[in-house]
């Protein structure tokens, strides 16, 4: 048995279908009951709590766990001590930025030593931005064709979750992936501009791109995230402490095909700009 964490999320629900057309056995962490995620068994808990996973861990081979929760050390003793055999950790890029102090970095460094220091068999995920952090523009495309974000002027070969989950899939399932970090990315560097023109071209509508000044990215940013996050993310993208530019080989190497664009990802979440 596989137990997904984020299951609800853009990740976690990419790995759920991924096992499912496999047909492994998979069981979906949820917070609440509810939600159908991929017609799979559903059982509820907190990454909070780790004391909250006893029946959610209960006859698990390997887990899917995302990052950053409050007690890392202790969600890993957890899986330990219900007889966990690996991790397939989705962790980030950040982990490799060069100032750990940034906030972001910071956490996903906290939950790889956690799991690197459980004496679990472990498998870091580190990809680039997702595709899916463009669907935080749906409320300005409902409004109307223009795009207004911030660092418009920085390249990012972005990911589609759904690379990240057969690149899990493929770790969780074959032998060979434990003590690997899978570096992982899109095929091609795109500024935001590019992205909305591929929207703009999925969705037959003449869009445009207009980029924040820094101080209207700070204010914008601060309204949906705490202050370190907003300067974790000037960290990266203005003092260039990390590398999303750059295609990284992973999702060929795993899966045997090229990582996704991010038209195929754009034209499967059409209805969601509309
Ligand atoms: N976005 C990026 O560019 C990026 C890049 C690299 C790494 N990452 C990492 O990837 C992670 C997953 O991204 P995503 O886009 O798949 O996330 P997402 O769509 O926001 O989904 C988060 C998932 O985590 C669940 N969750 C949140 N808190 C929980 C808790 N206390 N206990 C149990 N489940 C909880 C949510 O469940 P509910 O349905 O209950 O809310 C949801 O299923 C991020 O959190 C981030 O750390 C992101």
């Amino acid at each position: 048995m596989i137990l997904v964490t984020g299951a609800t999320g853009n990740v976690g629900r990419e790995v759920l279908r991924a096992l499912v057309r496999a047909g492994a056995p998979a069981r979906a962490l949820l917070r609440t009951e509810g939600e159908d995620v991929a017609g799979v068994e559903q059982v509820t808990g907190d990454l909070n709590e780790p004391a909250s996973l006893e029946a959610a861990l209960t006859g698990v081979r390997a887990v899917f766990l995302l990052p950053g929760y409050r007690d890392m050390p202790g969600l890993a003793a957890e899986m330990t001590r219900a007889g966990v055999e690996h991790v397939v950790l989705l962790s980030s890029l950040a982990a490799m930025a060069t100032d750990t102090d940034n906030a972001v970095s910071e956490y996903m460094i906290r939950s790889e030593t956690a799991v690197r220091e459980s004496g679990l068999a472990w498998t870091f995920l580190r990809p680039s931005a997702f595709m899916s952090n463009t669907l935080r523009w749906t409320a300005q495309l409902r409004a109307g064709d223009i795009v207004r974000d911030a660092f418009g002027d920085v390249p990012t070969a972005s990911i589609d979750p759904y690379d990240i989950a057969a690149v899990a899939v493929r770790a969780l399932l074959a032998p060979g992936h434990e003590g690997r970090i899978h570096l992982l990315s899109g095929p091609h560097p795109l500024l935001p501009a590019d992205r909305v023109r591929v929207l703009g071209q999925v969705l037959g509508r003449d869009l445009r791109f207009e980029g924040l000044s820094d101080e209207d990215a700070r204010a914008q940013m601060s309204a949906t995230m705490p202050a370190a996050y907003v300067e974790a993310f000037f960290g990266f993208y203005r003092d260039g402490t990390i590398d999303e530019a750059t295609v990284r080989p992973g999702v060929h190497e795993i899966t045997g095909r090229p990582p996704r664009t991010f038209a195929q990802w754009a034209a499967g979440q059409a209805d969601a700009f509309r």
